[in-house]
């Protein structure tokens, strides 16, 4: 076979791609190469002719490459990226017709079967200057009869011997965003996910990296599939040492019939390669995040939020409320969140869902009052509310039983006492979009927190599944308001970290990582949450002391730590804080203000010290002038005495000034004294000294955390 290669680059790698030359009858084209940038003249075709493969003995005579499609027609005895029928024909399609158009940094491939009736294509871009490669795969039926699709992987990689070391995403309800770690297994390690949104348990990413790996150093490879519905994602290593990751929509038996002419899109599938570790992986998805792929609305300052949850749940008293807003605005708040309870009859979760007007009891006077107080105090206003679900406690379902995701003459399991409505009938998406259209107009609302509280069990409208189609049918409704109200922000919450994934986040401005306020927990939750998500869309409040999802009484400063750099806020009540609480409160937030340019801008530093007795997370500035770091214990450390924090990153010539920006808390306990350089601001060293002998961290009690500032010396 005559082959023809594609060569794609980014500020740091390379992407190589062979395809049978035009012309000539071949299979589906492969990538040859990914890694760091090859020299302008390196000739593809010697490191093709470099990597080819021999044959190997009792297998086929000649060697199969792992392509972008791979299949059994061609030899390839591992999971194929396509799987599907029509009434059992047509389903080893081999697509021997391919082309490939390059268009200004992204490949169109497209890969014809006639005698299947089936055409592939594949689109490939590199983003430049983040370095994160997109794919995804559209399959259209050309046949005249139905074709039963079953898998149609978004993406297929090949993933390099070198990489043997494989990060996946575990997790729970207040518990997301756990991972575990392994050596590539022989076979498959597959990760489904049919909870019908993204899931807490089961973030659709992978991460490979070399056995060295780690936050600073080590070969990785990152891949996410941009979707908030099922999933599968999987790695194989054949016998002979292939290896694939393949990523895509997970589809329920019948729920993808392509009639005649009708085409399948999947998802995007988002990749990145860095030979910096998991920092440097995460700094590509951050920057690629940050210029491509968020809304526009998230390019500013991050407003400091009070959600009402945690403070008051359901008993939304006038007094209390307009207490909550004084003391919000009196410690620095600038957008006042009115969380559930607001809305006919809800006074607790069993009812209500579905119909979205303003409780007359609880609001006699509409919003207004309120609205206009949190504005006169010079906040912004949000609300909450959960559009899929109904209760069946609701004039709405009561009106349209029929209207939710039902199987034929089976009872689907309540969950939080609710059902889930489907947005696949143009009749229930349009009930929502007047319901949350009259609102947005009625009010001055700049924030919605769109919230999502229970997974998909009868995914069916009828006798089919509706999985895919109802996540497009949300994409929709989200789409369609901020088309008409492009100035309100949204907020994507489902349960906590339920539903956080790229492809929400092309439509929403924040999400709410967990449902657990707990710090403790918080902190490993966010260490995860931020491999693939920046800071400033990872909500994160200061919760109340006693947290009601653990039971644990946390310390204000480990609270206000923990949430202080992500899109920061408040969840208590405020009325129960001490003046000096408040103070500290104040504090915070001002300080919050003053850095949350660097820390929604900068590069993230996190380090899991002692298996994760201590966690490290920081900000460093992208001009290196400055870093906030905090140093959280979460268990006693094994010596007496921790070893000093070494900060790799600062620019070594430079001096910086080292001051932390709270006590510990009962330091005489378990010390004599304290180090008082790191507290009287006179700390000066350079970036040499800081990454190499390190700071002494005074002896923390668990559960407490010490918040570091480092600025270049001479800078305020
Ligand atoms: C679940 C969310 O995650 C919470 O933050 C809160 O909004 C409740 N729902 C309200 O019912």
């Amino acid at each position: 076979m005559k082959s023809a290669h594609y060569r794609l680059d980014s500020s740091r790698s390379t992407l190589l791609l062979e395809a049978p030359a035009t012309g000539s009858a071949g299979t589906m084209p492969r990538i040859l190469y990914w890694g760091t940038p090859l020299a302008i003249d390196e000739q593809p075709e010697s490191l093709a002719r470099a990597l080819t493969r021999p044959a190997l003995q009792g297998g086929l005579d000649d060697a199969v490459p792992l392509t972008l499609s791979p299949s059994l027609v061609n030899g390839f005895p591992g999971q194929p990226a396509l799987s599907g029928h029509r009434k059992g024909r047509n389903a080893l399609p081999g697509f021997p017709d391919v082309s490939v158009k390059e268009d200004n940094g992204s490949w169109t491939i497209l890969a014809k079967d006639t005698a299947a009736g089936l055409t592939l294509q594949i689109v490939i871009s590199l983003a430049v200057d983040s370095n994160v490669l997109t794919m995804k795969t559209r399959l259209t039926n050309d046949g005249t009869a139905d074709y039963d699709l079953q898998w149609c992987a978004a993406a297929t990689l090949p993933i390099p011997s070198s990489h043997e070391e494989i990060l996946s995403f575990r997790g729970r309800w207040c518990g997301e965003f756990q991972t575990a770690r392994r050596r590539a297994p022989v076979g498959i390690l597959m990760r489904e996910n049919r909870r019908g949104r993204t899931s807490h348990d089961s973030f659709p990413a992978m991460i490979l990296g070399t056995e060295d790996f780690n936050e600073t150093t080590g070969a990785v490879i990152g891949a996410h599939l941009a979707w908030s519905g099922n999933h599968r994602v999987l790695h194989e290593r054949l016998p002979d040492g292939t290896r694939q990751l393949q990523m895509g929509e997970l589809l329920l038996p019948g729920e993808v019939m392509l009639g005649p002419g009708q085409s399948y899109q999947s998802p995007d599938v988002c990749f990145t390669i860095s030979d910096e570790g998991l920092g440097g992986l995460s700094s590509n998805f951050h920057r690629f995040l940050r210029s491509d792929l968020l809304p526009p609305q998230t390019r500013k300052p991050r407003p400091v939020t009070l959600n009402t949850w945690e403070a008051i749940y359901f008993d939304h008293a006038p007094e209390k409320l307009s207490h909550l807003a004084k003391l919000a605005a009196q410690v620095g708040v600038e957008r006042f969140v009115l969380d559930d309870g607001w809305f006919k009859d809800r006074n607790d979760d069993r009812t209500s869902l579905g119909d979205w007007v303003l409780d007359e009891k609880k609001y006699p006077h509409g919003l207004e009052p309120l609205i206009s107080e949190v504005q006169d105090l010079g906040m912004a206003f949000g609300l909450w509310v959960e559009p899929e679900m109904v209760n069946p406690d609701s004039d709405l379902f009561r009106a349209h039983p029929d209207w939710v995701l039902h199987l034929e003459s089976l009872q689907e399991p309540t969950g939080r006492y609710q059902h889930v409505l489907n947005l696949t009938r143009p009749e229930a998406a349009q009930y929502l979009f007047d319901s949350l259209d009259a609102l947005l107009k009625a009010y001055p609302i700049s924030y919605l927190k769109w919230d999502m509280n229970r997974d998909l069990s009868h995914q069916a409208d009828g006798q089919s599944f509706v999985t895919g189609q109802q996540t497009k049918a949300l994409y929709a409704l989200i789409d369609r308001l901020r088309e008409s109200h492009p100035t309100v922000e949204i907020e994507s919450c489902a349960s906590g970290g339920g539903r956080a994934d790229f492809g929400i986040l092309r439509r929403t401005h924040r999400i709410w990582a967990s449902d657990s306020n707990d710090a403790h927990d918080r902190q490993s939750i966010q260490q995860g949450f931020s491999l693939f998500f920046p800071p400033e869309i990872m909500g994160a409040h200061i919760g109340p002391m006693h947290c009601h999802t653990t039971g644990r009484r946390l310390d204000l400063d480990f609270r206000a730590i923990t949430a202080f750099f992500g899109h920061f806020g408040l969840e208590a009540d405020l009325s129960q804080l001490s003046e000096d609480e408040l103070s500290r409160v104040t504090d915070y937030i001002a300080l919050h203000k003053d850095w949350r340019s660097i820390l929604h801008s900068g590069r993230v530093l996190r380090q899991v010290l002692e298996d994760g007795r201590a966690l490290v997370f920081g900000v460093l500035a992208q001009d290196l002038t400055k870093a906030m770091v905090s140093y959280a214990v979460m268990e006693q450390t094994r010596d007496a005495l921790a070893a000093p924090l070494r900060l790799p990153g600062l620019d070594p010539d430079r001096f910086y000034r080292v001051c932390a920006f709270n006590q510990p808390s009962n330091p005489g306990r378990r010390m004599k004294n304290m180090p008082d350089a790191l507290f009287d601001g006179s700390l000066i060293l350079s970036g040499r000294a800081i990454a190499g002998s390190g700071i002494q961290i005074p002896v923390l009690d668990p559960d407490t955390a010490l918040l570091l500032q480092i600025t270049e010396s001479g800078m305020a």
